[in-house]
């Protein structure tokens, strides 16, 4: 099916993106159910396996965000390894000025409970980094939350970050689940996927990882975002976290009234919501799962 030649993905204006992906945030409880799991199951799963790397190594820990957005999810993780490792040196790569702008205050605001740890804030996309940097440098720890449907090819951008592990080193990859809301959606109208992203899942991470050989453990977790508004055709918020769940800036103004409600009849039914709670609030699923590797010590 053609699109309509105005439709673009949210991530062509990036402060934008920033906007409609707080918003999404926001009504998702996103950073809450991310802090929960950064206290509730990342220390078992990640700072559990990277205790043996601090028993042989008692040289500065290196950690890598990937697309670390304004960094309450990093300075969740943080806050628990450095419990294990007391130097911390921290390199974020985030391309969007408003993400970077809003970590570095965060990191500001919450420097008392982060001595020790050293942040580098690098304005790029991976690719730029991989441009700059190369493999020159590995890490002890890489994660990559939400952001590898940005990067231009996703499979070697996995080859890539598992390369710069240290030898027992973990990476945590974090995608939207295949069987969520937001995947059945993408899926539909895979033909709204542009050159700025890939509707991808965690499907295709495991099968990256597979190809490359790798082994991982993977743990899915319940969200849900509250999806109400976005049935509002006047509601800002409504539009903001709308385009952010079909991906396309300005949805309501650029798709073609047949296209706007085939998505809007679609994200009601069951395939990617609940049916309205005793509040009468549309909870949209967004499940998604954590992919964690280590990279075995020879
Ligand atoms: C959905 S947000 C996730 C942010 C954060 N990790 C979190 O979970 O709260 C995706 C982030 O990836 C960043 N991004 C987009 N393209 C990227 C690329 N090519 N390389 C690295 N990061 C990218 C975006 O700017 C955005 O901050």
């Amino acid at each position: 099916m053609a699109t309509d030649a105005t439709i673009r993905s949210i991530y062509h204006d990036p402060e934008y993106y920033a906007k409609s992906f707080q918003k999404y945030a926001e009504l998702s409880s996103k950073f809450h159910v991310l802090a929960d799991w950064c206290d509730l199951v990342f220390p078992d799963v990640v700072c559990g396996k990277l205790e043996s790397v601090h028993a042989r190594s008692q040289s500065t820990f290196r950690m890598l965000g990937v697309g670390s957005g304004s960094g309450e999810m990093d300075l969740s993780m943080m806050s628990h390894l450095r419990k294990l490792f007391p130097s911390i040196q921290n390199v974020a790569v985030e391309p969007t000025t408003d993400h970077v702008e809003k970590y570095q205050s965060l990191f500001r605001a919450k420097q008392h409970l982060l001595e020790g740890v050293e942040t580098e804030w690098r304005e790029q996309t991976l690719e730029g980094f991989k441009k700059s940097v190369g493999s020159s440098v590995s890490y002890h720890f890489i994660s990559a939350i939400h952001s590898l449907y940005y990067v231009d090819d996703y499979r070697a951008s996995l080859r890539y970050l598992y390369d710069m592990l240290e030898d027992g080193g973990v990476m945590l990859i974090v995608v939207v689940s295949d069987d969520s809301g937001f995947w059945r959606l993408w899926k539909k109208f895979s033909y709204l996927e542009d050159s700025r992203m890939k509707f991808i899942n965690s499907e295709h991470m495991r099968k990256a990882l597979d190809d490359i050989g790798v082994k991982y453990q993977s743990l899915r977790q319940r969200s849900r975002v509250v999806a109400t508004e976005c049935f509002k055709a006047d509601s800002e918020v409504g539009n903001l976290v709308l385009d952010f769940l079909i991906h396309v800036m300005h949805f309501r103004k650029t798709a073609p009234p047949e296209l706007q409600k085939e998505v809007l009849d679609y994200l009601e039914t069951s395939d990617c919501c609940d049916p309205r709670d005793e509040n009468g609030e549309i909870l949209f699923n967004n499940d998604w799962e954590a992919i964690i590797v280590q990279k075995s010590t020879n």
